[in-house]
C-alpha cells in the first residue's frame, strides 16, 4: 500500500507531480478556468470587490502563497486570514465579497466555521478541497477540488502543492470573470502550470543531498528558515513541517525582518535555510536575501540555501546550496517547498521519530 516507499509521507512526497497533473488537468477551456460545482454566476464573481481567504495551517500557507499572484493577477485585495481568527474579529463581509475557504479534509472545524460565519454575513464561499462530499464544500457556493488523493501522512504535503495550484486557478478564474486577463493571457498562465509537474519531478530527481544534510542535522537545537515574498510562505511551511515532525524549535521569518529583532537569535552553527527569490526574475529581492545571508553567515550561522540553478552570486555564501530547476517566480514554491519537506522528514526519521504519525496531532482536526 505505501508503493515501495518506506512510509506514507515518502509516498504521498512522490506523488506531487501527479497530484498537481491531476489537480490541473480540465480545468481550462480554452477561455476560462472551469470550477467543478459552481452554484453561483459568472456575474456573481464579476461584482466581486474583495476576497478574504480562509484555512489552517499548511493550508492556511497555501493561500499566502496564491495571495500574491491573485492580487496581481485580480487587482483586487485579498486578505489571508487564520480560519480561527476570522469570525472572533469583525471582518468587513457583504455580497461583494468572495471567501475562499481551503481545506483538504473539507470537515476542519474552524475553516467550516468560518465559512458558516460568513455566509451569515451574505458573502458568496468558493472552497478549495481534497474531499469530495465532505462539508465545507457542501456549504459553500462553488468548489474547486484538489486531486492529491488520499492522504494518509499526518503532515501535509502532496495536497499542500494541489492546493496552491488550485488557488491560482482560482485567481485566474477571478481575472477572467473581471476582465482583468484576456482568455489568451489566462490561457499563457494555465500552460506555465502545466510545466510545473514535470518541474517538480525534476526537483525531486535531485533530493539526496537534501537527504544527506537531514541525517547531518538529526541533533540541531533549531532551525531558522528566511524567505521574501512567496518565499516567505515557503519560509513558514519549512518551519512547520520540521515542528511537526522533528518536534524541534523552527520558526520561519520573513527575511526582511531580521534586522527587526530575528537576527539575535543567530549564533555559532545555527542552521538556517534561506528561500532564494530567482536572480533573473527577482533581482531587487534576490539582492536583499544575498546581503541578509552574508550578515548571517558573519554571525555563524550555517546557511542552507535554496537557489534557482546558475545562481553563482549566492553559491559562496551557501554552505549547503541546493539548486532546483528554473521556473517561473510566483511558481517558485511548488518547488522549494519539495527539499523543505524532503528535509523535515529525513531529520525527524534519524531522530527515530514516526514520521507519518507525529505525536499530538490529527489529520483532521474536527474541533475548534
Ligand atoms: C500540516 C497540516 C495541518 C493542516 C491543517 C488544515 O502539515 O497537515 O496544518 O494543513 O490542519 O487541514 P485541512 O486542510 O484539512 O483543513
Amino acid at each position: 500500500e505505501k508503493g515501495g516507499h518506506p512510509t506514507f509521507m515518502d509516498k504521498e512526497i512522490a506523488e506531487q507531480p501527479q497530484a498537481l497533473a491531476d489537480t490541473l488537468r480540465g480545468h481550462f477551456d480554452g477561455t476560462r478556468i472551469v470550477l467543478d460545482e459552481q452554484r453561483l454566476g459568472e456575474d456573481d464573481l464579476r461584482t466581486v470587490d474583495k476576497v478574504f481567504v480562509v484555512a489552517c495551517g499548511s493550508a492556511f500557507h497555501s493561500g499566502l502563497v496564491a495571495k500574491y499572484a491573485i492580487e496581481h493577477w485580480t487587482r483586487l485585495p485579498v486578505e489571508m486570514e487564520l480560519a480561527s481568527e476570522f469570525r472572533y474579529r469583525d471582518p468587513v463581509l457583504d455580497r461583494d465579497t468572495l471567501v475562499v475557504a481551503i481545506s483538504q479534509s473539507g470537515e476542519t472545524a474552524d475553516t467550516l466555521e468560518a465559512v458558516r460565519h460568513a455566509r451569515r454575513q451574505r458573502a458568496r464561499v468558493l472552497a478549495v478541497c481534497n474531499t469530495n462530499g465532505s462539508q465545507i464544500p457542501r456549504e459553500s457556493d462553488a468548489v474547486l477540488y484538489t486531486h492529491a488523493g488520499p492522504e494518509i501522512g499526518v503532515a501535509s504535503t502532496k495536497a499542500f502543492l494541489a492546493q496552491i495550484a488550485a488557488n491560482l486557478m482560482v485567481g485566474l478564474s477571478l481575472a477572467g470573470a473581471l476582465g482583468t486577463k484576456y482568455p489568451d493571457e489566462i490561457g499563457r498562465e494555465f500552460a506555465e502550470l502545466e510545466k510545473m509537474p514535470q518541474a517538480v519531478a525534476d526537483t525531486l530527481a535531485l533530493m539526496e543531498p537534501v537527504r544527506q544534510l537531514g541525517r547531518e542535522l538529526a541533533d540541531a537545537r533549531a532551525v531558522l528558515f528566511l524567505g521574501r515574498h512567496v518565499g516567505f510562505p515557503v519560509a513558514l511551511e519549512g518551519a512547520l513541517k520540521l515542528k511537526e515532525l522533528a518536534y524541534m524549535h523552527a520558526e520561519g521569518f520573513a527575511a526582511g525582518e531580521l534586522k527587526h529583532g530575528p537576527i539575535a537569535l543567530i549564533e555559532d552553527g545555527l542552521p538556517v535555510v534561506v528561500v532564494m527569490p530567482s536572480p533573473r526574475a527577482q533581482p531587487l529581492l534576490h539582492s536583499k536575501l544575498l546581503s541578509n545571508i552574508r550578515e548571517i553567515q558573519a554571525r555563524g550561522a550555517r546557511t542552507i540555501v535554496i537557489a534557482e540553478a546558475g545562481d553563482d552570486a549566492v553559491a559562496p555564501f551557501a554552505d549547503t546550496l541546493i539548486e532546483l530547476p528554473v521556473v517561473p517566480a510566483l511558481l517558485q514554491p511548488l518547488i522549494t517547498t519539495v527539499p523543505l519537506q524532503i528535509l523535515a522528514a529525513e531529520i525527524a526519521r534519524s531522530r527515530g521519530y514516526d514520521i507519518d504519525k507525529p505525536r499530538n496531532l490529527a489529520k483532521s482536526v474536527t474541533v475548534e
